[in-house]
């Protein structure tokens, strides 16, 4: 019998007696075999973090990729990194198929996170799986229900539940610092040179259908002729990618949903349209100008905006409460104000004003890799994941509302009972 199966039946059987399982990775010199599928740009810079994330306890011993250039890129950058020689492979259900690996990274474009996931549960891995968990709601209630079935640990790479410092605006709102709280503006604005345009990432120059795998990118995406562009710049086509909705605003409803307790908006409204990147030459889909109004179920509103065309105002997300704003801007700085009313002292202004930096006052850039520890830990035994499928799938269907929304120029409902959505 093979060792990963004695394994598998052990841990098995031990769950099923309530035993405390002796989980692989849990002595300190075992490491854990990890395989990645996808290595471009989130992939690859992600092969660094792991390591910094749980230095001596993870060898990336697998990668797999379309693509033959970065899989060489990732391949010397684990040797580099990990001092191993990692199997290559071009078919994921290859890279699955080997019993040794304890868990995978995926880190694909967004129409191939169902199909993978699904697979790399059923083929016995832990999964961290990146956002969006899916391209539509439905792919992602069939990951949810086969994590259910799997007993397999799952994080969602939601990775700012895992920065310290929304855990702080968390813990801040939950004191009762801002009161109550019925409001949050959240935005995401970015610009480019205009011979630069958003999301047209640089496609490599040797690129080419003989070293790009195209049927395998497609997968059970429309067929169609290979094309560099789609390839590349995926966020772009609504055959791969939600764009703004499930790239962008899924990270942000998501983290209004950690910091207020929350899970899924009732309805969703949005417009937009492509208005900046216009140039004759340009095929995009997806809008480069989006904004979506949710109400949730308890009085409570989202107001979200994104625009391409101008950066001024960054990123943030504002919790306007009646006592106080807590504000998180470009994901490093926390400030805290307390409310004055009619500009006078409300008596809320002993609650001192705070400012909070994310490299200053916690050392951390963002979550990615506090999110990464968090998974390896769970693997190991040591705690849960803070982004489950069930938390992923919350911050998916909002964006997944927005884009139907969109779609549709119509407003749609979220039945949460049923779990299904329709229009008005
Ligand atoms: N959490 C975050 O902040 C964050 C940031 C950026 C990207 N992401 C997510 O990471 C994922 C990847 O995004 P990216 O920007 O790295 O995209 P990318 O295009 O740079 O990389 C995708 C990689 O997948 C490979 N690929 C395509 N089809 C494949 C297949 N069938 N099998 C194996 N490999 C395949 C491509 O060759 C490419 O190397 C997306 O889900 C994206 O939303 C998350």
């Amino acid at each position: 019998m093979a060792d990963g199966f004695a394994r598998r039946d052990f841990l098995k059987t031990a769950a099923a007696l309530g035993a405390p399982a002796i989980l692989k990775g849990q002595g300190a010199s075992e490491k854990l075999n990890i395989g990645w599928i996808g290595v471009g740009t989130r992939g690859y810079a992600g092969l660094d973090w792991l390591n910094k994330a749980a230095p001596g306890q993870v060898a990336v011993t697998a990668i797999c990729d379309t693509y033959t250039g970065y899989l060489a890129r990732a391949k010397d950058r684990i040797q580099t990194i990990y001092g191993i020689s990692p199997k290559t492979y071009v078919d994921y259900r290859e890279l699955l198929a080997d019993k040794s690996i304890d868990a995978v990274f995926i880190m694909t474009p967004e129409h191939l996170h169902h199909d993978m996931t699904i697979a790399a549960l059923r083929a016995g891995k832990n999964v961290y799986i990146e956002k969006p968990l899916a391209h539509t709601i439905e792919e992602g209630f069939d990951i949810v229900n086969e994590w259910k079935k799997s007993g397999k640990i799952v994080q969602v790479g939601t990775q700012n539940r895992s920065s310290s410092l929304y855990k702080k605006a968390k813990e801040m709102v939950e004191q009762g610092m801002i009161g109550d709280i019925h409001y949050v503006r959240a935005f995401w604005y970015r610009n480019s040179p205009p011979n630069d345009p958003a999301w047209r990432y640089v496609i490599p120059p040797e690129a080419n259908p003989q070293n790009t795998d195209w049927p395998k990118f497609l997968g059970p995406a429309a067929k169609r002729e290979w094309d560099p562009q789609r390839y590349f710049q995926w966020r772009l086509y609504w055959d791969y990618s939600g764009g703004i909705s499930t790239d962008l605003l899924v990270h942000q409803t998501d983290i209004v949903n950690f910091v207020l307790s929350k899970t899924v908006p009732q309805s969703c409204m949005a417009s937009g349209g492509i208005y900046r990147w216009t140039d004759k030459t340009d095929d995009r889909d997806v809008p480069d100008t989006l904004s979506a109004l949710y109400e949730y179920p308890d009085r409570f509103h989202i107001n979200y905006s994104c625009y391409f065309g101008n950066v001024h105002y960054g990123y943030g997300e504002q919790f306007c409460g009646n006592e106080g704003t807590l504000e998180v801007l470009n994901r490093q700085d926390l400030h805290f104000y307390p409310e004055k009313y009619r500009g006078a002292d409300s008596g809320i202004t002993s609650r001192a004003e705070v400012h909070l930096n994310g490299m200053k006052d916690f050392n951390e850039n963002d979550g990615a890799i506090n999110h990464f520890r968090n998974f390896i830990d769970a693997v190991r035994g040591h705690g849960t994941v803070i982004a489950p499928p069930t938390v992923g799938q919350q911050a998916a269907i909002s964006g997944h509302m927005a884009t139907l929304s969109f779609k549709h120029s119509k407003k749609v409902l979220w039945d949460d009972r049923n779990e299904k959505y329709s229009f008005v």
